[in-house]
């Protein structure tokens, strides 16, 4: 495997004091990684974590080291706790310069949201559609402002399930369940969400992209294998394999944040190295055009788009 791709050093030492954004899933892997770097730049970080205490532990390191940080709890997968955290963001004033949908789950055994749907489009999804159509106008009362989707190169294929949508039976209703398949869908409606804001943020200032950050040795796993088989007995065989570390994971979402480069790319998706259907694209690209032919679907956006808001309780 290649290198990773590294977001330019200027971009990494640039000031970032007066700007505020929002990491979801912070406490751990891609998310925190990506914190501590906004941190150490000035920024102030909301970490948005599932278990705030966790979150706290992490801050209060942050905090001595004189950074800016604020844990606020949130659960994708309860709207009424994605309701109250934006209640909270939305009370203190502040504005929003980026919101990172970084938090998700992978390959998880059948189940449902408290709200009823399948837990990783309810999760990866639409608990993140429904933090950002809450925050839309805050973010975009601070542009120029930027939505990053953590999305992933299995939007494409994922261990063979090909990434489709099925606006019909989004939470496996009338299909059997497939923890990859399910994985898959949720990856590439994190993709379509990011096009479908770009079309309605046009000329707002305010970009959406969605990226790959790399095969990245966190805890996502977990649901697939133990954990100490990726970090302990297969570790060097992985890294060979193409297993980078989570700073390295971190860098397609900082370049997406702090690129000026990436203005012109609203609704574009970017990738660290991935696997692909087509293995000619694995080296990624910052932007890339994704192999999956859905991926390019305006229509499929719109719809699905349109459909989450409804699902989520809006429009
Ligand atoms: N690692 C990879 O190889 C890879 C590859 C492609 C894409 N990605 C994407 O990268 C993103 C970050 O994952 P990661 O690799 O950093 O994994 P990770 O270490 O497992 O982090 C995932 C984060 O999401 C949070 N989360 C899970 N369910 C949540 C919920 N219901 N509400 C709020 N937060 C929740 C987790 O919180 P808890 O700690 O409480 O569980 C954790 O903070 C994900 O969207 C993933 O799909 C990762």
């Amino acid at each position: 495997m290649p290198n990773p791709r590294m977001c330019p050093s200027e971009l990494l030492d640039r000031d970032l004091t007066g700007r505020h954004y929002i990491v979801t899933g912070a406490n751990s892997g891609i998310g925190l990684t990506t914190t501590r770097q906004l941190a150490e730049q000035g920024a102030t970080v909301t970490l948005a974590c599932r278990r705030p205490e966790e979150g706290r532990d992490l801050a209060a390191g942050m905090a001595r080291a004189g950074e800016r940080v604020v844990v606020r709890r949130l659960d994708l997968g309860a709207l009424a706790s994605v309701r109250s955290f934006a209640e909270e963001v939305l009370e203190t004033g502040e504005p929003v310069h980026g919101l990172i949908n970084n938090a998700g789950v992978m390959n998880t055994p059948e189940g449902r949201t408290a709200d009823g749907f399948e837990t990783q489009i309810g999760v990866n999804h639409l608990g993140h559609v429904l933090l950002t159509e809450l925050l839309l106008d805050r973010v975009r009362s601070s542009a120029p402002a930027r939505i990053v989707n953590v999305s992933s190169c299995y939007h494409d294929v994922a261990m063979k399930r090909k990434g489709e949508v099925d606006l019909d039976d989004l939470h496996f209703e009338r299909r059997a369940y497939d923890g990859w398949a399910a994985y898959a869908q949720s990856k590439l409606a994190n993709l379509l969400h990011a096009r479908a804001l770009a079309a309605r943020l046009e000329g707002s200032g305010v970009v959406a992209v969605s990226l790959h950050p790399g095969w990245v040795r966190t805890r996502l796993a977990r649901s697939s294998f133990p954990l100490w088989v990726q970090n302990i007995v297969l570790r060097p065989l992985f890294r060979w394999r193409g297993m980078i570390e989570p700073w390295e994971g971190a860098q397609t979402t900082l370049y997406t944040l702090l690129s000026p480069e990436v203005e012109n790319h609203s609704g574009a998706y970017f990738s660290q190295l991935g696997w692909y259907r087509d293995s000619g694209l694995n080296a990624g690209g910052w932007p890339m055009r994704s192999p999956n032919p859905h991926a390019h679907d305006d229509d499929l956006a719109m719809a699905l788009d349109k459909h989450s808001r409804q699902l989520v309780g809006l429009d």
